[in-house]
């Protein structure tokens, strides 16, 4: 068998490198799906955390940077945002029913609490999306004063466990 030259290994590589580029521009598309919700989902103070740190990957108000067009990058991330939109699409938030929302705060605290949410590779490049003990304390205030108040269109309740029945409520739209 004739050895490979470097100038084919050299092309090839180039070749796998546009390939997967390609395969990036057809499967993870740089714009927003249509559909934004402009109401309230907690407070204004909490939604504009959730908005800096959230909505990259949980809304429709995703911001491309600039290196989400590189190859590999583009495929990691855009895999990401769908994801992220599919477990939980903050401008789906007028169609998404108080129990799956009531499940979503409190999941969201948790993994907030934890550190895993914003995902720690994502915050690497957007450290302005960190969040700070202020930010989550915050949430977790105006989350229990909008459950006791009502605004949120969810009532506290005391079982909090049971939620689950209702679990994958897909939008239709
Ligand atoms: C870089 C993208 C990204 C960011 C930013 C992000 N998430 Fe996520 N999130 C994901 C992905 C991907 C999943 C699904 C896979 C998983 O659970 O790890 C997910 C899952 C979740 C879930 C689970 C939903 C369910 O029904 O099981 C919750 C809740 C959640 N995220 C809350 C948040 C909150 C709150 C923030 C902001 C503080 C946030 N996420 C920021 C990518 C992200």
């Amino acid at each position: 068998m004739k050895r490979p030259t470097l100038g084919t290994i050299v092309m090839g590589v180039v070749g796998f490198v546009i390939l997967i580029w390609l395969l990036g521009i057809v499967v993870y598309p740089a714009e927003n799906p249509s559909g934004i919700y402009t109401g309230k989902i907690i407070s204004t103070a909490s939604d504009s955390i959730l908005r800096r740190a959230c909505f990259d990957c949980h809304s429709n108000e995703t911001n491309f940077p600039w290196y989400y067009h590189l190859p590999f990058v583009r495929i990691k991330m855009g895999h990401s945002i769908n994801e992220g939109r599919e477990e939980l699409n903050f401008s789906h938030w007028e169609q998404t029913s108080p129990s799956r929302r009531r499940k979503i705060f409190r999941e969201s605290l948790e993994y907030m609490d934890k550190g895993e949410m914003p995902p720690t590779d994502y915050t690497f490049f957007h450290p302005d999306a960190k969040l700070s003990k202020e930010d989550i304390t915050q949430i977790r205030q105006d989350i229990l004063q909008a459950q006791s108040d009502g605004s949120i269109g969810v009532q506290s309740s005391g079982n909090n466990g049971d939620d689950d029945d209702e679990k994958e409520e897909h939008d239709k739209d």
